[in-house]
């Protein structure tokens, strides 16, 4: 198959690409520079001229505060952008792949959310990414949206300076005697390479729709946090910080964990435990004790 990725210097992106590029297809990367989503003409030029059979969507503005600051951009880039895709998806004859996140959701369940919860974002990021969610779903005729969660992957994630929260956390514990985290937002980090994984094996179907995709299980970031420094041999004490030592200055959801209802119900939830995932990706870095 012939797939485009958009996106494909991200996080998630690069692992896509790696992921169907071993599968034996033709990979078609487009990063920001060369295709912004937001640009409709520029983007129908690029992808009429790669005609991809599959297309892949993971860029976003996705800094939770820079959203916020620039609400207008937000939605030009999660939603407007989204739905250029959407429209392209049709005119061009591709199956599109979208990524989404559980940020859509205000936490207020406090069991993990399917498919079919209602969603009531708490913030401008969540707002965006829901209107786009709500754009591909209803316009692009051979859709896959995809809600995940937490990510971390071995490629620098482009939005957040580089830095995701395992390799914070490795950062922390060489620096200091005391690392102090949050124990009361739980969620479900998820390894980029599993994601990519599942993408691969959905591709090879057509059951268009909307998915939960996040490793299984959940934490808090504190629980994360100590199974870090269990699994690398860190020297560190962790303790639980009190909830307003690090107050967030936009609100988030407390609780977002994630449930691959659709997933089970094709047969094909390939995501492993999250603790599975970890282990997974400090063996690919080299930090597994
Ligand atoms: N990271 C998380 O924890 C998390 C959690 C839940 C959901 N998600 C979702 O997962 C997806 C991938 O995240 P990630 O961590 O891989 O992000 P990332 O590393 O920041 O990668 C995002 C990519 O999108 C590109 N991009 C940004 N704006 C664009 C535009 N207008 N047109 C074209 N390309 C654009 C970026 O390029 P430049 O850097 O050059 O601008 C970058 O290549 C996003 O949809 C995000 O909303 C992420």
């Amino acid at each position: 198959m012939k797939i485009a990725v958009i996106g494909a210097n991200g996080q998630l992106g690069c692992d896509i690409c790696s992921a169907f590029l071993a599968d034996g297809h033709e990979v078609i990367p487009f990063n920001h520079d060369v295709m912004d989503i937001t640009d409709l003409d520029r983007a129908r030029a690029k992808l009429a001229e790669a005609r991809p059979q599959v297309t892949i969507n993971t860029a976003a503005m996705h800094n939770v505060e820079v959203c916020e600051a620039e609400p207008l951009k937000a939605l030009k880039v999660n939603g407007l952008g989204a739905r250029n895709l959407a429209i392209l998806a049709n005119e061009l004859d591709f199956a599109l792949f979208h990524i989404s996140t559980d940020y859509v959701f205000d936490g207020r369940k406090k069991s993990p959310y399917i498919e079919t919860d209602y969603p009531l974002p708490l913030n401008a990021y969540g707002n965006s990414k829901l209107c786009g969610e709500n754009f591909v779903r209803s316009i692009a005729l051979r859709h896959f949206v995809l809600r995940v969660s937490g990510l971390y992957g071995a490629n620098p994630c482009r939005a957040k300076s580089g830095m995701n929260f395992v390799r914070l956390m490795l950062k922390l514990s060489r620096e200091r005697d005391e690392v102090r985290v949050v124990d009361d937002e739980v969620l479900t980090p998820t390894f980029t390479e599993d994601i990519a994984r599942q993408i691969l094996a959905l591709s090879k179907t057509s059951h268009y729709g909307l998915y939960h995709v996040t490793a299984q299980g959940s934490c808090s970031w504190h629980k994360f946090a100590a199974k870090i420094f269990e699994l690398t041999g860190a020297k560190v004490r962790l303790q639980v910080a009190d909830p307003n030592e690090f107050a967030a200055k936009v609100a988030r959801p407390k609780y977002s964990a994630l449930e691959n209802r659709n997933l089970q119900e094709i047969q094909l939830d390939l995501m492993p435990s999250w603790e599975t995932g970890l282990q997974n990706y400090l063996r690919k870095i080299g930090a597994l004790y």
